[in-house]
């Protein structure tokens, strides 16, 4: 049977299909059919439908098209390394880019993180990240020393292991997570720290948080801590100054590996290739990134690692021993290839400086929202990642909260949608990343929409 893409079928066909045939990631087993909108082209910062609609692609597809959409340049580099190409299996071989692309890794990572293991996005970059670290304790003669730390409102994957460090509370209500070894945090929103405090005293109190836990488990027993350096899903969460470097100093203070999570940090979302030391000035023990590596045009991850936990682990009596982890398309030649070109193109355009010089901007422009609106209850974010928080049922006990904080939420994104913007709505959160090659002018589009949209959505729900 030959599949027919001749555009003979309406949208409303590609959605009947796609509501029969497809399960998308967090689907809900409601009866509704959900209707997605089918997506026919995007150029720059824009999606166009099947009715030839334009919208801003506000959550830059899923904090991942960081060079922006339609990109003739990486098609080309991608037809080429296919047609020399295509594939060829990890285990046994290498190829130029993936070599190449290794080399640049092991140069804009910080400190000593010099070796790149490949992997086919997030999930699997802290996946491996987490194994590595099971593996390294078990050669190290202290296989106790097996417990993860991770924090609320953190998502680092969908795979088991990286779902059972994410602590997005309503994720796991229905799904086994692995619970023995893997403590969380608190959450370290300073937005929701009691009155009074400052946010010095929450920064203590939170790394309070982390050297108490680790005292409780038992050092001995606490193989790593897992951060994003910014929660982005559980709401683009941005942790008070001085919080990195304190976590990390915590750990060393007791032998805890420290992975930072920069799948969306990554590749110049902040500003930098990688936010951990530029930014939060840590150099952690692992890297691990995805997302914008590719600019979201082919899956690909990868979790980069320390020299020195591989030379603890490495010698001449070890060589029986495997790392036995990896995917048939570790390092594939087309993901790679994309991934030279996604740097070539970031560092020929400046992206990372363009988004230093336009953050304040799109920072202010988001503040003034929520200055501005009496729904909106907290707008923050750091670099081009933004949130903003609906407060459209301030002492509402939480039953009834979350109801209408979905109804803020929806009707946000129906308000949006209908002006020409995408959002990303988490609840009562709308969340924004979009491509770094926004220009001002595009920034106030997005935010001179959103404020129409909320000033709608204000008068409708809080009269
Ligand atoms: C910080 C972080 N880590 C890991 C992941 C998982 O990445 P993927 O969806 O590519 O598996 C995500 C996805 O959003 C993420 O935001």
């Amino acid at each position: 049977m030959t599949i027919d893409r001749s555009n003979t079928h309406t949208t409303e066909d590609l959605q009947q299909i796609d509501n029969d045939h497809v399960m998308h990631p967090w689907a809900s087993m409601g009866q509704d059919d959900p209707n997605l909108g089918v997506v026919e082209k995007a150029r720059g910062i824009y999606m166009v439908d099947r009715d030839g609609k334009r919208f801003i692609d506000g959550p830059g597809g899923m904090w991942c098209v960081n060079i922006g959409h339609g990109r003739q340049e990486i098609a080309d580099a991608m037809a080429e390394q296919v047609s020399r190409l295509g594939y060829v299996s990890p285990w046994t071989a290498s190829t130029e880019a993936s070599v190449l692309l290794a080399e640049r890794l092991a140069a804009e990572a910080p400190g000593d993180l010099n070796t790149v293991f490949y992997t086919t996005g997030g999930s699997s970059a802290v996946d491996t990240a987490l194994r590595f670290i099971q593996f390294y304790n078990n050669i190290k003669g202290r296989p106790e020393k097996k417990v993860f730390i991770a924090r609320e409102k953190g998502y680092h994957g969908s795979t088991y292991l990286s779902a059972s460090v994410s602590g997005k509370e309503r994720d796991r209500k229905f799904l086994d997570t692995n619970t023995d070894f893997v403590r969380f945090l608190p959450n370290v929103n300073p937005y929701i720290r009691p009155q009074g405090m400052s946010v010095d005293e929450w920064r203590d109190a939170k790394l309070a948080d982390l050297e108490n836990m680790i005292l409780e488990v038992g050092p001995e027993k606490v193989a790593a801590f897992i951060a994003e350096p910014i929660l982005a899903s559980g709401g683009v969460i941005v942790p008070p100054k001085g919080y990195h470097k304190g976590c990390l100093e915590i750990c060393r203070k007791y032998d805890v590996l420290y992975i930072s999570d920069e799948v969306v940090t990554g590749f110049g979302r902040l500003g930098h290739i990688f936010a951990s030391e530029k930014v939060f000035g840590i150099t952690p023990d692992i890297i691990t990134c995805a997302k914008g590596l590719t600019s979201g045009y082919v899956p690909m991850g990868a979790a980069i690692i320390s020299d020195r936990l591989i030379n603890e682990i490495s010698s001449d009596d070890h060589s029986d021993i495997l790392f036995s982890n990896g995917y048939t398309y570790s390092g594939h030649p087309v993901s790679a290839a994309v991934a030279l070109k996604n740097l070539e193109i970031m560092e020929r355009e400046n992206l990372c400086a363009h988004v230093r010089e336009i953050s304040p901007y799109f920072q202010e422009r988001l503040r003034q929202l929520g200055e501005k609106h009496e729904i909106i209850g907290d707008a923050r974010g750091m670099g081009l990642l933004g949130c903003l928080e609906g407060a459209a049922a301030p002492g509402t006990p939480e039953a009834k909260r979350l109801a209408i904080d979905h109804e803020f939420g929806h009707r946000m994104d129906v308000g949006a949608e209908k002006r020409g913007l995408l959002v990303r709505p988490l609840i009562n959160m709308c969340v924004f990343s979009p491509p770094l090659v926004i220009t001002r002018e595009e920034i106030d589009k997005l935010f001179d929409i959103l404020d129409e949209t909320i000033s709608e959505v204000e008068s409708d729900m809080l009269g």
